[in-house]
């Protein structure tokens, strides 16, 4: 399909705008009426709208594999190449030799299917050498795993807390969290972003109030919005302070940050010393799965029941075991400090390169970029203009994120170099430029 308004001016463009600039998502989900189906045809009719503009840049397929650079086709069949900046790929392990030989191997000896959930029997031996192995990155050993790292946190959540008991929660976590602790108790408490102080006074007044039930505090290493991290030392404390569980989700940290792998707890200086951590595979192990981890075994064995995606899901296939081992077995090695110290050159003359350029970068150093775009309607035209100049980025809009604070989320990996860092830069600069000209926004 083609872009309605090819080759046009920039002022004839602006005219043409209409819905595909307009509303979001969240729209859809209030929508009245008794025909279900009905609802799903209003938004894929709004959706529709915006994939023949070209902005529309979700459900896009890969060509070929996530390397720093890609080739992406759009649902309006338009393909774009070029620098990849939208792939979870943290150590860039995809293709790496000794990652393909372990799946290659693991196939020939197990074939490629798990057959049965964990608490069935569905773990081969090597899941269990995983656990092991991923305890002692942790230094907390008692590591159950999961189909994906969503079911982990939802899992998780669901299979601890009863209705009775009580979670709070940062309000920017991630969905599988926030899905959790809905299904899991009506006490849900929202605490401001990062904000410990608001934290404890939550804390304080939910036991003052109910003496006699649980509490989970939840929260993230790296936020997957906003790359910014907790005072994790000090939300331990307060969890202990007030008789809570805390848990961390580790997905956009663990084993592309802290000099040994570890992540943001290992940075804070917090290994093995966090009550509950759970994280996924599919950023920096290659693969898709998840994993919860403690220090208690019956933790361990109570969520194997519990926890319904662990219990009644299929378990992680032979071939993802051995990708995830053959990438902890690097991640732990000298060869992934290399592979972060490269991650980490790329991630730093990224940020310092949009800043250079004017364009306002969140959070702190991580394999996470986010790029603020400001206005819902600029952002998409921003997105489609860079992916036409052969930029690929995720675009990231309400309700992901706040009305009209849309962003870009650059993801970094360790094959991207310095060089093709700053080009990147250069590119979301330059489309942004395009984009508020188009849209008529002023900043
Ligand atoms: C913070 C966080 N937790 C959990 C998940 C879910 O991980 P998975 O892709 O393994 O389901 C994600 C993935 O987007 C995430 O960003």
């Amino acid at each position: 399909m083609e872009r309605t308004v090819e080759n046009n001016t920039v002022g004839e463009e602006v005219s043409s705008h209409g819905a595909e600039l307009k509303g979001s998502s969240f729209d859809f989900l209030t929508q009245p009426g008794a025909d279900l189906a009905a609802k799903a045809r209003s938004f894929h009719a709004w959706a529709q709208r915006r994939v023949a503009h070209g902005v529309f840049p979700y459900a896009k397929r890969l060509g070929g594999r996530p390397g720093a650079t890609a080739e992406l086709t759009l649902l309006n069949g338009q393909r774009h190449a070029g620098l990849n900046f939208s792939s979870q790929e943290y150590l860039s392990l995809a293709r790496h030799p000794k990652v393909c030989a372990a799946a290659q191997e693991a196939m020939e000896r197990y074939g490629v299917h798990s057959a049965g959930s964990t608490a069935l029997a569905g773990n081969v031996e090597e899941a269990v050498a995983l656990e092991a192995e991923l305890g002692e990155l942790l230094q907390t050993p008692e590591v159950l795993l999961f189909p994906t790292g969503w079911a982990a946190g939802f899992g998780a959540i669901k299979g601890l807390v009863r209705e009775s008991d009580h979670i709070v929660i940062d309000q920017l976590a991630h969905n599988c969290l926030h899905e959790g602790a809905r299904a899991a108790t009506p006490n849900v408490h929202l605490h401001r972003h990062l904000d410990a102080d608001h934290v404890e006074r939550l804390l304080k007044r939910v036991r003052q109030r109910d003496p006699h039930n649980g509490i989970l505090l939840v929260t993230e290493g790296c936020f997957s919005m906003d790359a910014d991290s907790p005072d994790i030392a000090r939300l331990q404390a307060l969890a202990h302070a007030y008789g809570a569980l805390l848990m961390v989700d580790v997905a956009h940290d663990l084993g592309c940050l802290g000099p040994n792998g570890g992540g943001q707890i290992e940075l804070q200086g917090m290994l093995g010393k966090v009550d509950l951590v759970m994280g996924s595979f599919s950023k920096t192990f290659a693969s898709n799965g998840g994993f919860v981890a403690s220090h208690d075994r019956a933790i361990k064995e109570y969520l194997r029941f519990y926890a319904a995606p662990n219990t009644f899901s299929n378990a992680l296939s032979p071939v993802q075991v051995a990708i995830i081992r053959a990438c902890v077995a690097i991640v732990r090695s000298e060869e992934g400090a290399e592979r972060r110290a490269r991650l980490m050159s790329a991630i730093l003359a990224l940020r310092s390169a949009l800043t250079e350029q004017g364009v306002t970068v969140l959070g702190h150093p991580s394999p996470i970029v986010p790029v603020m775009l400001g206005h819902d309607a600029t952002a998409r035209v921003a997105s489609r203009e860079m992916a036409e100049a052969g930029l690929l980025a995720n675009l990231v809009e309400y309700p992901a994120v706040s009305l009209n604070s849309a962003r870009l989320r650059m993801q970094v990996m360790a094959d991207h170099t310095p060089e093709l860092a700053e080009t990147a830069a250069r590119l979301v600069a330059s489309s942004l430029q395009r984009a508020r000209a188009i849209t008529g926004e002023t900043r």
